[in-house]
């Protein structure tokens, strides 16, 4: 009944994408110089998990490379490494330049320097960057002529009220263009599945209430369609039935949901997951205890301040972690499922 399974996974990034024409074409307004061979306009994304930021990036910069010559893509997400030089590293690998430089070792201002001396233009996809550790690498890397920056992150005022923005990226990026993505609406996650279903399903395996009841459960969130679509299907794959009932859905939604939590985990970086192990093999702990293991287990520990960055991001913005009290009394526990 699967006909192409890659369809039904959550990092795939379609062929087309579904009610984001507006936003296509004002990123690919941005990017557009680039195909002149001039530096485009640094560029903003923001909006709720699962609006499709990641993808409306990838997806504009995938087309640019397509019409033209010249244009390279690299791209990080800092929830998996925010350290200058585990961003740059990152943004070497996936574009190419740079690429044979070593993560450790090689000073932030070697990759600056590949960087530079490319002829190509680089589009940096900087993911999640509210985790960078050090916002002043937005200015090392947005200042070099031939490299524009997409950053991404949930949101917008959280991203510009953050006290420790550097005032120069602050002004820097309060002109950037800026998109702002919404919850998709329950219609527009329809016509997602259907695409998805058309492209990965043989004809008549899902019926409309099915479809109806995913969206539903979604709640504006495409990657959580996309699970439930993709687990629902692989349950009657495996029975002998050949259509996804309601109740095949209500089967798995446990399941995608902590699966949606277990990609997010495994993204982490090492001492963001570090952090993370330590109060879910606890299951309860207090901060100073969790401050205490950490430096035992940590190789190279982060600085106090980092570590609470770290951890006030672990709860407020992924809710993977909780905690109660304040100050020295604080404790951190896994959040029930
Ligand atoms: N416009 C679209 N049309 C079709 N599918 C889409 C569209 N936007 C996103 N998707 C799909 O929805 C899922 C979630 O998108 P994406 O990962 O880009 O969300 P996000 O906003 O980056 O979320 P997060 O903040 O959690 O990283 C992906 O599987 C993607 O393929
Ligand atoms: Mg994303």
């Amino acid at each position: 009944m699967i006909t192409n399974a890659r369809a039904l996974e959550t990092t795939y990034v379609p062929q087309d994408l579904e009610h984001r024409d507006g936003q296509i074409s004002q990123l690919a307004t941005a990017l557009e110089p680039l195909t002149q061979g001039v530096g485009g306009e640094h560029s903003l994304i923001f909006g709720p998990s699962g609006s499709g930021k990641t993808t409306l990036a990838k997806y504009v910069v995938r087309k640019l490379r397509e019409e033209s010559f010249g244009v390279r893509r690299a791209y990080w997400n800092c929830m998996s490494g925010s350290s200058k030089t585990e961003v740059l590293h990152g943004l070497a690998q996936d574009s190419g330049i740079g690429n044979h430089l070593s993560r450790d070792g090689t000073a932030t201002s070697t990759f600056i320097d590949e960087f530079r001396e490319t002829d190509d233009h680089i589009v940096a996809i900087l993911d999640e960057v509210d985790a960078l550790e050090d916002e002043t690498l937005l200015l090392g890397l947005g200042d070099l002529p031939n490299v524009t920056i997409v950053a991404i992150t949930i949101d917008e005022d959280d991203f510009f009220a953050n006290h420790r923005l550097n005032g120069r990226v602050r002004s820097r990026f309060s002109s950037a263009e800026t998109l702002r993505l919404r919850k998709f609406a329950n219609d527009e996650l329809i016509d997602i599945l259907l695409a998805r279903i058309d492209a990965g399903l043989r004809p008549g395996v899902i019926g409309m209430d099915a479809i109806e009841y995913i969206a539903d459960l979604a709640a504006g969130d495409a990657r959580k369609a996309i699970k439930l679509l993709g687990k629902s299907t692989r349950r009657v794959d495996r029975s002998d039935r050949s259509q996804i009932t309601l109740e095949d859905i209500d089967a798995v939604h446990d399941e995608a949901r902590q699966d949606l939590r277990q990609d997010h985990i495994n993204s982490l970086g090492t001492h963001k997951r570090l952090l993370y192990d330590i109060v879910s093999d606890a299951e309860e702990i207090g901060v100073t205890e969790l401050h205490a293991t950490y430096e035992e287990r940590a190789a190279d520990p982060k600085p106090n301040r980092t570590r609470r960055r770290y951890l006030s991001a672990l709860v407020d913005k992924y809710g993977l972690l909780e905690s109660t009290g304040a100050g020295r009394g604080k404790n951190y526990f896994v959040p029930e499922p």
